[in-house]
């Protein structure tokens, strides 16, 4: 290399220089920005580039222009931000000082809820904005791509930064802030000034040294970068590998030349998710991004030619002006291109990841190889050979071009130099085609790209190519397409090529990647895609007569629109849309959680040994590996726990045993993360195989495998098999329902610090559970519970898989606390996360139905099997609701209903919003669908006619009191909704589009729910709080409660606030504590508000009353003063306060008492849109009307119902969990799990409050919101189905959840989806199955 000698890491953070020699190349950005510069606003919430929670802008000087990115600073290497600024979250603004306009947009829109995914939003808005002051909201959703939010369904994030464009109101402040460049402080603003810091990265650095100086300003871009050479070589050693920066085309060459071994790395967005996740280690990185020749894209008249290292959005951004300055018909390759990008990643990994590395990665579902396969593209290679000038070598990117998974055909010393793509001829048609699991930010399930060329003025094929990814281990060039060069393009070539390519691509049962008949049929569906629209082409050059002129382009989805609709009844702080207390920090970064606590001395990190297999013995554990890193303390495992390794049927540690994968068996303590995770993979375990490894419910079944102790659970009225037999119809069936990863952003963390020569634990968690996680840790430290302290400050998202599933952890973590007297922390990796947490039940339910000619059902019988996981954890709670809830709004006269957990070596599965309440609803749902598609009726008649009406009795045993009163107001609501939703008018406008359109469908629903409130164990049924005034006049609430993004916290102070009649501004709520609120109740079952807040306003009523003494004798007396009278009239100033509901008295194995202590209700119109080729769909409306009482909290509650609508819309069409046969989690992190993303919600949507009732029962009148919404996803699912029932006119049409793109493409019974189905033989030995 020219310029051979080591130098340091030179970059800005937030107009702050860095100067580093000693970094370590392998660090991340995200791990130095956290770690060395304590700048702990940017979170971790995957670590792959898939949910943008780590971005941040990277800001460089080429051309004579500044260029702002947005960045995973999880996949970023530290070294790739040489020579450049950063910006992060705490570089832009500060609740201290001033918000950025951002910010304050998304506080004001109810846009943050837990708040762990909102810097990375913000700062993918604000890049946004910096680029582009006045966006348009197109360039908003794409900005957006690469962001995941689990909580608030998009809506309040997308109609806030709808303000700033240019129909929005908020641009012209705007303008004066970014667009201009002039800031608020005027004169003081730093772009005045001249930026003289010269600071270097201190030993501890503290955070402040690295936010600007006032936060209001834009940082500028660093005059000395600007001067600086960005072209600047660079050699750094670290301790395991070095990073070369060579800045010209021979230097880079020779290093290849001389390291072999050596990785080129340009966006390290493939290469650093394999050395993440893979455990690959390459001690030699060469970055090119200082070379010249492999950053230039040329596009001339006749090719596109682009630099190995040039960026998918330079490239994006040169084609599109290429393609506006030069109109043509030339243009279909660079326009497939341009299409394919916008569905390609997110805009963070578009910005950094190149066209070399999307080549060179030699990945058989890479987007842009079929495009350049199909197109005829040349790849350059280059190499040393001993000269100033290179030997290259072009070869064409075709069939030979990879030699095998992940090979290509460049020699290893080479690198490519560049990639050559021609445009389409005059005559010619190309497209590309891509389908995954969701639309945006996803890999490609199959992807494919078509040329034909043809002779002048007519149909005869002069070249034909298609190029398939995603049904092999590479890119494939169909062979078939060869023997029609010289054809005609007409139905026959169709049938034959349809035939030929079914015939090549024809994949094994057991084929890597699952999916097999869905990718099969996506193979002829695309091309039949491809047929008709040159068809369509040919015809309007009038070439060809097409009989076939319906519509077959992909769908998109028209821009957004919303309506949210509330009453507010009052003039106190109690109903009234407050914004979330720590709204303001959450968009900040300043509001902490766990792992964003700062670190004490000696403090050692918990690196988690899972297991590896499903079900095994122990054989031995060999730590000598590991324990030999430099940096590691030692291990923790069963033999440490002091108190008892058991808890109910599980081990803190396992033992001898292991029943599921990512089960913990031991945990690494190190200095750091880094090395503790290092160390814990070279734990040595050896296992024993057991059989059988049961992972599906069917396998459960079969293997008669329920879990031990569990009791079966029922429900029983009338005589359900006389009335079947006797009914005028009936239907036997069966229904499905996935499970579902919990995907709360922030992955489960604990904290422990040993007090007093570990006589005391400080225990903080990420968790639902305060008095559990006490208990349990006390248990396994085998000290008192009034030893430990065990607190919750806040939670990124909890959902219910932090209600019992963080205890084995937080246990764990305070084991190895006590073993080693020191501070242990640990937050899981969102892979670790997933296998060792477990999710939502999945359930199978066999079920007979009988009823009449009019719909009306007579008799329900249904057998339920849940998957209940490895233990028992909370399984029967969930089953217990399952089963009330499967008549979700129905009155069936004979009813029964019997609950089974099936045990099986997956992860335990837990709580998660609905808690079993949506899979039972979803039977009642199947028996509605398919009754009313057996009579050939309306299912909303069907509906209609089996609702529940008051008088009705529940079938909660034979002793249940709750008769239906005139709280019951499903009917009501339901008709109302549909007043404004208009099913009838919606369906004859369905009608119509569906008879002209052959490939495309419209389905409509409207979806009813009913949901009990209450936790279903009586002693649950309490709660807890401890108010106290200081002698300021402040107030600190602190309750049972945790706060996890639905506003609890909020709420609370509300109550406080309307009680104590003081503004909510002198409340304060710190934390939740075992030694403020002792023995309190997992924050769950949509009851929280209700518990604490009893408690909470009973706390506040008796300090009032001792107050009011005082405002008697003097009525004008400030709040302040009153309590400076109290004080020194040795007035108690702290209250506590205990509440339970009083009338619930069930008990669940015996199932007699009242249940609920109220129900809510809602009702979800949907209207659809399916791509019948494809499988793909969007929601092209949607409409939520929901009852919660008198609302505490509108804005809060309504954000509470659109992200609970979102999460169940995931349930029931996009999340899939995959398992190995062998039982190992397949999907186990956001590039394989899909959440919805920003794309997937509705074109238009409306949610209201249902105003007319106010509940009795309830807090101020009010109903609980968390869970009940969820299940309003169904009117999406039920949309879908109605679509497809267009075409599938089957008896009757199952309809399994998740209604996936798979299922709905296989559901559409046409010949290509017949005939891959027919042709994919049934296999023991799948890829992949669903438990
Ligand atoms: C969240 C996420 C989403 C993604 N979505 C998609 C998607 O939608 N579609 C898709 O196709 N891919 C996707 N990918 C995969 C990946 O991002 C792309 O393949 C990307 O283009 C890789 O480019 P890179 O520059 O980041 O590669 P790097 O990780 O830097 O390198 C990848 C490989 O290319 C080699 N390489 C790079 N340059 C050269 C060179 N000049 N000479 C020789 N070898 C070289 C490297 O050595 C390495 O082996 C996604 C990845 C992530 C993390
Ligand atoms: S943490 Fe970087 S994208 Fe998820
Ligand atoms: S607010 Fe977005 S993940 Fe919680």
């Amino acid at each position: 290399m020219g310029a051979g000698e080591e130098g340091s890491l030179l970059f800005f953070v937030n107009g702050k220089k860095v100067e580093d020699a000693k970094v370590d190349p392998e660090e991340t950005l995200l791990y130095y920005l956290r770690n060395s510069l304590n700048l702990c606003g940017t979170k971790l919430g995957c670590g792959e580039g898939g949910c943008g929670a780590c971005t941040v802008m990277v800001s460089h000087y080429k051309d004579g222009k500044v260029i702002h990115r947005a960045v995973n600073a999880c996949l970023a290497p530290v070294m790739s931000v040489h020579l450049c600024a950063v910006t992060t979250i705490e570089g832009i603004g500060s609740t201290k000082t001033k918000l950025h306009k951002v910010q304050k947009v998304l506080v004001e829109n109810h846009g943050s809820q837990c708040g762990f995914c909102t810097p990375g939003i913000v700062m993918s808005m604000y890049t946004l904005l910096r680029n582009n002051p006045v966006p348009t909201e197109h360039m908003i959703e794409r900005a957006l791509q690469g962001n995941l939010c689990r909580c608030t369904g998009y809506r309040p994030i997308l109609q806030g930064f709808k303000m700033f464009t240019a129909e929005g109101n908020v641009h012209d402040e705007i303008n004066n802030d970014i667009g201009s460049g002039v800031c608020a402080l005027g004169d003081d603003c730093c772009k005045n000034k001249k930026n003289e810091e010269t600071s270097t990265v201190p030993d501890v650095a503290q955070k402040s040294a690295y936010t600007p100086d006032d936060a209001s300003q834009e940082p500028i871009f660093p005059p000395e970068l600007k001067s600086a050479n960005f072209r600047a070589p660079l050699i750094l050693s670290g301790p395991r590998a070095t990073w070369f920066r060579p800045n010209s085309l021979i230097d880079f060459l020779k290093l290849r030349m001389d390291h072999p071994e050596s990785k080129v790395i340009t966006g390290n967005t493939e290469c650093g998710v394999e050395t993440k996740f893979g455990g690959r280690f390459y001690p030699k990185l060469i970055s090119p991004v200082a070379v010249p020749e492999l950053n230039e894209i040329t596009i001339n008249e006749s090719r596109i030619i682009a630099g190995a290292s040039a960026t998918l959005n330079e490239i994006d951004a040169e084609l599109r002006a290429f393609r506006n300055e030069n109109p043509s018909a030339k243009n279909q390759v660079a326009d497939a291109i341009i299409e394919i990008l916008r569905w390609f990643a997110g805009d963070q990994i578009r910005n950094v990841s190149a066209i070399g590395g999307n080549l060179m990665t030699a990945s058989p579902i890479s987007d842009l190889t079929p495009i350049l396969m199909a197109a005829g593209a040349t790849a350059k290679f280059a190499k040393f050979n001993n000269s100033d000038v290179p030997e290259t070598n072009c070869v064409p990117i075709d069939a030979s071009f990879f030699t095998g998974y992940r090979k290509t055909v460049m020699p290893e010393t080479s690198a490519l130099l560049e990639v050559s793509i021609p445009h389409n001829s005059e005559n010619g048609f190309f497209r590309a085609y891509k389908q995954s699991k969701r639309k945006e930010d996803d890999i490609a399930i199959v992807n494919a790209a078509f040329l034909v060329d043809f002779e002048p003025e007519s149909l005869v094929i002069k070249t034909f190519r298609a190029s398939y990814g995603g049904v092999g281990p590479t890119t494939r060039l169909a062979k078939s397409a060869d023997k029609f060069i010289g054809a005609e393009w007409n139905e026959k070539l169709l049938a034959e090529m349809s035939e030929a390519l079914e015939k090549e691509f024809d994949l094994p049962a057991n084929c890597p990647g699952g999916f097999v008949a869905y990718r099969k049929c996506l193979v002829t569906s695309f091309f039949f895609k491809f047929f008709l629209t040159v068809q369509q082409e040919l015809s309007k050059k009038g070439l060809c007569d097409p009989n076939e002129n319906s519509d077959v382009s992909d769908l998109d989805r028209e821009p957004f629109e919303s309506i949210q609709c509330a009453d507010v009844q009052t003039t106190d702080a109690v109903g009234q849309s407050k914004k979330i207390i720590s709204g303001g920090k959450q968009c900040t970064g300043e509001a902490v959680y766990l792992d964003d606590m700062p670190k004490l001395d000696g403090e050692l990190y918990f690196g988690p040994v899972l297991s590896q297999r499903a079900h095994a013995k122990i054989k031995s554990v060999d730590f000598s590996a590991a324990e030999a890193v430099e940096g590691v303390a030692g291990h923790v495992w069963w033999k440490d726990v002091k108190g008892d390794n058991r808890i109910n049927d599980e081990e803190y540690f396992r033992q001898e045993v292991v029943t599921s994968c990512g089960q913990i068996v031991a945990g690494i303590l190190a200095v750091d993360e880094k090395i503790a995770r290092r160390a814990a993979k070279l734990v040595k375990i050896e296992y024993e195989d057991i059989s059988p490894v049961i992972v599906t419910i069917e396998d459960a079944i079969k293997h008669e495998s329920y879990l031990p102790n569990a009791p079966r659970l029922r429900h029983n009225r009338g005589d359900p098999d006389k009335a079947f037999e006797e009914a005028e119809h009936k239907i036997e069936s069966t229904v499905r329902m996935g499970g579902q990863e919990h995907f709360y952003f922030e992955t489960q963390a604990s904290y422990c610090i040993p007090i007093d020569n570990s006589d005391e634990f400080h225990i903080h968690s990420s968790c639902q559970n305060v008095a559990e996680g006490q208990h349990s840790a006390a248990h396994a430290l085998g000290v008192p519970m009034n030893h430990i302290k065990f607190a919750v400050k806040r939670l990124g998202g909890g959902f219910g898989g932090k209600e019992s599933r963080f205890q084995i952890l937080s246990s764990a973590v305070a084991v190895a606390a006590q073993k080693f007297n020191r501070p242990v922390r640990c937050m899981l990796d969102r892979d670790e996360d997933m296998m060792y947490s477990g999710g939502r039940h999945a359930f199978l339910s066999n079920y007979k139905v009988g009823f009449d000619s009019s719909g009306k059902i007579s008799s329900v019988s249904i057998m339920g099997y849940q998957n209940a996981g490895c233990s028992t954890d909370l399984s029967v709670g969930v089953l217990s609701r399952y089963i009330d809830h499967s008549i979700n709004c129905y009155h069936f006269p004979n009813f029964r209903v019997v609950g089974h957990c099936m045990m099986t070596n997956t992860p335990s599965n837990t709580a998660f919003r609905g808690f079993g309440g949506p899979q039972g609803m979803l039977v009642a749902e199947d028996i509605i669908s398919k009754v009313a598609d057996y009579l050939k009726m309306p299912v909303e008649e069907v509906r209609q006619i089996n609702f529940l009406k008051p008088g009705d009795r529940l079938p909660f045993g034979e002793d249940d009191k709750q008769i239906l009163t005139d709280e019951h107001i499903i009917k009501d609501l339901y008709e109302k909704t549909d007043s404004s939703w208009n099913m009838a008018k919606r369906r004859a406008a369905n009608d119509e589009f569906n008879k002209a359109n052959k490939y495309k469908k419209r389905g409509v629903a409207l979806v009813p729910t009913q949901f009990g409130i209450a936790f279903g164990l009586k002693f649950l049924n309490q709660g807890g709080a401890l108010v106290q005034i200081y002698t300021d006049g402040s107030v600190l609430v602190a309750h049972g409660g945790v706060e996890m993004g639905q506003g609890l916290y909020t709420k609370m102070i509300q109550i406080a606030s309307k009680e104590l009649d003081i503004p909510v501004e002198k409340i304060h709520t710190l934390e939740t504590s075992s030694t403020t609120v002792p023995n309190t109740s997992p924050t769950a079952a949509s009851y929280s508000s209700d518990i604490n807040g009893w408690a909470v306003k009973k706390a506040c009523e008796e300090l009032r009353e001792r107050l009011s003494s005082i405002h008697e004798t003097d009525p004008f007396i400030t709040w302040e003063e009153k309590i400076k009278k109290a004080y020194f009239q040795r007035i108690s100033l702290s209250a506590t306060a205990f509440w339970k509901a009083p009338d619930v008295t069930w008990d669940p194995v015996a199932r007699i008492g009242k249940r609920y202590n109220y129900y809510c209700y809602g009702a979800c119109g949907a209207d659809v849109e399916v791509d019948l080729l494809t499988g793909h769909h969007t929601i092209r409306d949607a409409e939520i009307m929901m009852d919660v009482g008198r609302s505490l909290n509108p804005a809060v509650d309504i954000g509470q119902v659109e992200g609970a609508f979102m999460q169940g819309v995931g349930l029931m069409t996009i999340e899939e969990e995959l398992y190995s046969p062998t039982g190992r989690l397949l999907t186990r992190g956001p590039g394989a799990y899909k959440i919805p993303g920003f794309g997937d919600i509705p074109a238009k949507l409306k949610v209201s409050l249902y105003d007319k009732f106010s509940n009795r029962h309830g807090l101020y009148h009010s109903k609980g919101v968390g869970e009940p919404p969820l299940f309003m996803g169904a009117g999406v699912f039920y949309a879908l189905r109605d679509a497809i029932r267009q075409v599938n006119t089957d008896k009757l049409l199952d309809w399994h959840s998740p209604a996936t793109v798979e299922r709905i493409r296989l559901s559409v019974g046409d010949a290509l989806s017949t005939s891959a189905k027919s042709t994919t033989p049934a296999t023991d030995a799948p890829w992949c199955v669903r438990r």
